[in-house]
């Protein structure tokens, strides 16, 4: 069994809740692209959303390997309505930028409370918000390409369905979870 400080542990809980909430936010924003008949960008959110569950069911399983018994806290119900497609992916951008900044603040918690085994816990999420953060730079630089013609939609959900397609392909080769 490992210790963890009651400061972690308050720590955890709260990531428990925000990925919880990522992959709320995420299924919210499939359910708006469904309404704008964008399936590409609706994959592409399910499989994000799925991802941050698994997130959110990895800090359970570590706390209660650590003998501690995790909290199911409330979280915020996310918006349902975006502006527009690249409006909702800048905001994507700033949640992911802000789970980056929470992980990396967890991180510093460990290391001030010589917390090593949760260090280590939190590398694989160090690297998976870099990840993360790569894709969706990718998707707003595309949105940007394609610019805001007439048919820019129809081409930025193609390009994330690819873009979706790359992700799962590189998860499947074994390039990340
Ligand atoms: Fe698990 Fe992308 O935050």
């Amino acid at each position: 069994m490992i210790d963890l400080s009651p400061k972690i542990q308050e720590a955890l809980n709260n990531q428990i809740a925000y990925e919880g909430y990522a992959s709320n936010f995420y299924l919210a924003l499939a359910y708006w692209c469904d309404d704008q008949a964008l399936q590409g960008c609706k994959k592409f959110f399910i499989r994000q959303s799925e991802e941050e569950r698994m997130h959110m069911l990895k800090i359970y399983e570590y706390m209660s390997e650590s003998g501690v018994h995790p909290k199911t806290s409330a979280i915020p119900e996310p918006p349902l309505e975006y502006e527009s497609i690249q409006t909702a992916f800048s905001k994507v951008f700033e949640q992911e930028r802000s789970v980056t900044q929470s992980i990396h603040n967890l991180l510093l918690l460990a290391q001030q409370e010589n917390d090593y085994n949760t260090q280590q816990f939190l590398q694989w999420y160090v690297d998976e918000q870099r990840e993360e953060e790569a894709v969706i730079r990718t998707i707003l630089d595309r949105i940007k390409i394609i610019g805001q013609g007439g048919a820019s939609l129809y081409y930025i959900d193609k390009e994330v369905e690819k873009i979706n397609q790359e992700v799962i392909a590189a998860e499947a080769a074994g390039g990340g979870e």
